[in-house]
């Protein structure tokens, strides 16, 4: 009897490993992956997946291993799901990156140019230029698809990165100070202000701590762009692919 039990258990492993099921994928990636990656992995709080090149997923079995490890401490693991699920998701992941590149219809030069006029350097950093309050932009389109960038420019709120806070906070002494968290542990936090410049307090010296719940200090463009001008720089953002 247990030999019998045996061979159906391994045989039952032995499809499973062999053969994962993009569309059983498809479902547990819309119910465990697209709150952070979007529904169909165009990213949002966590990178695009619709890519062909994962940084951290180079191969299938890097890519098993993020999903079931996740990646401290921005991703949790799925430690949840069976090895044959994994190998889904994983399958599902894939073909994600296999679709064909998306067009784009504006200019990366011109919207270069946008770049640079719109004051967008003042605030992020791209190949080593420009101010560093904002996350860093070198990349940027290797990380997020263009429907990412473009609601990011018009509803930045709407998009804030995985940890990102904005934080006031007022010292029991001295003036308050609005910032982006850098660091925070239980009895400190540490901030960075609009002007670059890195503030620390202990926590029991201050008389209010507020985090600015689905605020963020970028500024909306909507209404400021026109259609073409928009396009252009979403076209400029999505060509910054170098480096992760
Ligand atoms: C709570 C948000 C969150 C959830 C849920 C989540 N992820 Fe992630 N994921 C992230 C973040 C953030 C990163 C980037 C981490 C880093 O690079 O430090 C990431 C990175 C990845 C990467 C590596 C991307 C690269 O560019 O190399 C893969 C692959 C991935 N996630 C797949 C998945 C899958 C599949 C699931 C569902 C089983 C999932 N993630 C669930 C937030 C999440
Ligand atoms: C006053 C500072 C400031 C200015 C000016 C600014 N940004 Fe931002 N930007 C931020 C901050 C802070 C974040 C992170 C929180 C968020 O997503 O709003 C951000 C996020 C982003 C993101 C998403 C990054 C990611 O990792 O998901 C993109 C893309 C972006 N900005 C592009 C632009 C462009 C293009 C311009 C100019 C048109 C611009 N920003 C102007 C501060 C700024």
């Amino acid at each position: 009897m247990w030999r019998w039990t045996l061979a159906v258990a391994l045989a039952s492993q032995a499809l499973a490993q062999t053969e994962p099921d993009p569309a059983a994928g498809r479902k547990i990636f819309e119910s465990q992956c697209a709150l952070c990656h979007g529904q169909t992995g165009g990213g949002g709080r966590g990178p695009a997946l619709s890519r062909p090149k994962l940084a951290k997923a180079p191969d299938d079995a890097a890519l098993r291993s993020v999903i079931s490890e996740g990646i401290p401490p921005d991703m949790p693991g799925a430690w949840q799901l069976h090895t044959s699920e994994v190998s889904s998701v994983a399958a599902y992941v894939r073909s994600l990156g296999a679709l064909p590149p998306e067009i784009l219809p504006g200019d990366a030069t011109r919207g270069a140019r946008f770049y640079e006029a719109k004051g967008c350097a003042g605030c992020h950093m791209v190949a080593g230029k420009g101010e560093g309050f904002g996350p860093e932009l070198t990349g940027i389109g290797a990380r997020r698809s263009a429907a990412f960038l473009r609601q990011a420019v018009l509803k930045p709120s709407a998009s804030l990165p995985e940890g990102f806070q904005y934080v006031a906070v007022t010292p029991a002494s001295g003036a308050a100070v609005r910032g982006i968290r850098v660091n925070e542990d239980s009895f400190t936090i540490q901030l960075k202000d609009a002007g670059g410049r890195f503030h620390s307090f202990r926590k029991p010296e201050l008389k209010d701590l507020r985090r600015l719940e689905k605020e963020t200090p970028m500024p909306s463009y909507e209404g400021q762009l026109a259609a073409a001008e928009l396009d252009d720089l979403v076209a400029y953002l999505a060509s910054l692919k170098e480096k992760l």
